[in-house]
């Protein structure tokens, strides 16, 4: 029986949002042990989460570069291998640098960094690092996604036409329309978030969804934002027109201010020979749609689906996996590339995907800026 690996977490503290999505997802498939972490900037909130969490205390760290000095000093074989970044955007380029830099696994929270600059840089780090790189697009660990894009790479949709990705928020609402708050939320100060609120924090899900399930680049966009406040230097909704090539085209609409929305994440695939849709409030659907045959619904964990989608279901079909099993198809994914095991490229996002992330997010704020133009992609 395998060891478990030494798991260190950044951020995620007990006062955050995403912080129980990656402890319980780092637990479900039995590979990690959260062995050290700086969960919060406050030393006594830190150790105090630590001690109601049950983590030993004693790699609990002050801050993140006593964290690094610490676990450096320890042999390889005690030192934590992987370490989880859960905290505000900024901070993502110079922990996961150093990590890198440091010969630590890395599993990074989106967007990989505040600027497209620092994207490459980590990327050039991670080149010469060698270790393992994951970016935790949630939503790519749901089997039914993955069925998706197994699927359309074996061409189940003939040449796909169109795309149309839809992310919907509305929780930023309660933030926006008071003046105090909208000046204080991490999420809409630039030099915490970077240079978006809407498209760096949601809508570059739904880019990445479209490029992790169709196989295909998005090669130019055209944006335009709503800042709702002239206060207000972040957006909170984006429309983007998407081109692929000159006859695949296509539109990620995101918001956070969507009223009554909670986390509609959708996608819809349109092809020659037929198309899918996917909700992710609905993820144990996927819709495959013909002009000439009655709809079918695919469905986690029946044989008929892909290996690497059925790999990412550990319940017999009808018992209903969500997203703490999406992302710890994630983490399944990252420990068998830290181990050297084989597995398939869709189990995780990588470095790569956090790049062309960046490269997203920048063009949909010069697109914007620019008065609404097209353009190119890297
Ligand atoms: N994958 C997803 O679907 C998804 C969903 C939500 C958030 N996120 C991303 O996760 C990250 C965190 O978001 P969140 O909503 O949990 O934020 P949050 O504000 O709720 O929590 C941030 C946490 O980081 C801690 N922190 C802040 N500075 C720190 C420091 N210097 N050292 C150690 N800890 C520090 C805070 O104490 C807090 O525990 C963001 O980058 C966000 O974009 C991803």
């Amino acid at each position: 029986m395998p060891k478990k690996i030494r798991l260190g977490i950044l951020g995620g503290g007990g006062d955050s949002l995403i912080g129980v999505l990656h402890r319980v997802a780092s637990h479900i498939n039995d590979n990690y042990q959260i062995t050290g972490a700086v969960f919060n900037p406050d030393f006594k909130e830190n150790m105090d989460f630590a001690k109601e969490i049950d983590v030993p205390t004693d790699r609990i760290y002050v801050d993140f570069d006593t964290f690094i000095e610490e676990e450096m000093k320890l042999p390889k074989e005690e030192r934590i291998q992987v370490c989880s970044v859960l905290t505000p955007n900024f901070l993502h380029f110079p922990m996961a640098k150093k990590l890198l830099d440091n010969g630590f696994h890395v599993i990074c929270e989106k967007p990989m960094t505040t600027t497209y600059d620092e994207a490459k840089i980590l990327q050039d780090a991670h080149q010469k690092a060698g270790t393992v790189f994951a970016v935790t697009h949630t939503y790519t660990g749901y089997p039914m996604v993955r069925q998706m894009r197994e699927m359309i790479k074996d061409g189940a949709l003939g040449k796909i036409h169109k795309v149309d990705a839809r992310y919907y928020q509305g929780w930023i609402n309660e933030i926006i329309h008071d003046q105090e708050k909208r000046s204080t939320v991490w999420r809409l100060d630039p030099a915490k978030a970077g240079i978006s609120s809407c498209i760096g924090d949601i809508g570059v899900h739904a880019f990445n969804l479209i490029e992790y399930t169709t196989g295909l680049q998005i090669k130019s966009i055209l944006c335009d934002f709503n800042y709702l406040y002239e206060d207000n230097k972040m957006d909170v909704d984006g429309t983007t027109l998407i081109r692929m090539s000159e006859h695949v085209k296509g539109v990620i609409r995101a918001s956070q201010v969507a009223t009554g929305e909670e986390n509609g994440l959708a996608i819809a695939i349109y092809g020659e020979k037929g198309s899918f849709r996917w909700e992710q409030e609905r993820p144990n659907f996927l819709y495959k749609m013909s002009d000439t045959e009655p709809t079918q619904v695919y469905k986690p964990g029946h044989a008929y689906n892909s290996k690497l989608s059925l790999d990412g279901t550990k319940l017999p079909a009808g018992h209903p996996e969500g997203i703490f099993d999406s992302m710890a198809n994630i983490y399944l994914g990252v420990a068998r590339a830290i181990r050297g095991e084989d597995y398939n490229d869709g189990e995780f996002p990588t470095i790569v995907d956090g790049v062309r992330g960046l490269n997203f997010i920048e063009s949909t704020v010069a697109s914007h800026k620019s008065g609404n133009t097209w353009i190119d992609l890297d």
